[in-house]
């Protein structure tokens, strides 16, 4: 079959949200952190989606559990709070509320067994909930966040410590270092 190549190649790449949250990051700040995390976050469920039922599927969930869950509570702890500093304190309960349900959610995957199509069927509606969190987050929150909080050190300080406190000895073995 011969494959249109023309017009969608021709056109002006809109940037994506996501896009601006990268352009306004620096290097070592909060921002950078969490755009990797998330970047991290999308490979894990990338390998869990693929893993074989069994097994595999048992280490793959726990290796995005790790990553999902610490920065899932630096988020909480760090970054919803300042939203709510920056009168946006809506946002921050629908932030809070959808990672929430990501907890439950990922807490009944738990529970189905790795060889099952539920199990499959019940990663992939966490998927879709987490990645469209995370643009939110990418396209709008954050972007607010890195644009208005006065204290940006103190925002990097505080969420780099309280991801690692989470993920310290966990982070090593899904990263196979
Ligand atoms: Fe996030």
């Amino acid at each position: 079959m011969a494959r249109s190549t023309t017009k969608s190649a021709q056109e002006p790449v809109a940037p994506s949200r996501a896009d601006a949250a990268r352009a306004v990051a620096e290097p070592g700040d909060w921002l950078s952190c969490a755009l990797e995390h998330h970047d991290h976050i999308r490979a894990a469920f990338e390998a869990a989606r693929k893993a074989p039922p069994g097994g595999a599927r048992i280490a793959a969930m726990k290796g995005l559990a790790v990553v999902l869950n610490g920065h899932a509570l630096a988020e909480e702890v760090v970054l919803y709070p300042a939203l709510v500093a920056l009168d946006a304190a809506e946002d921050a309960q629908t932030a809070y509320a959808e990672q929430t349900e990501a907890k439950i959610q990922m807490a009944e995957l738990e529970r189905l067994s790795p060889a099952s199509p539920d199990w499959a069927a019940q990663l992939e509606q966490i998927e879709t909930a987490v990645l469209a969190h995370m643009e939110q987050e990418e396209g709008s929150w954050f972007l607010e966040i890195k644009e208005s909080y006065p204290d940006q050190a103190k925002l990097t300080a505080r969420y780099r410590e309280e991801f690692e406190r989470y993920t310290r000895t966990g982070i090593i073995a899904t990263n196979g270092a």
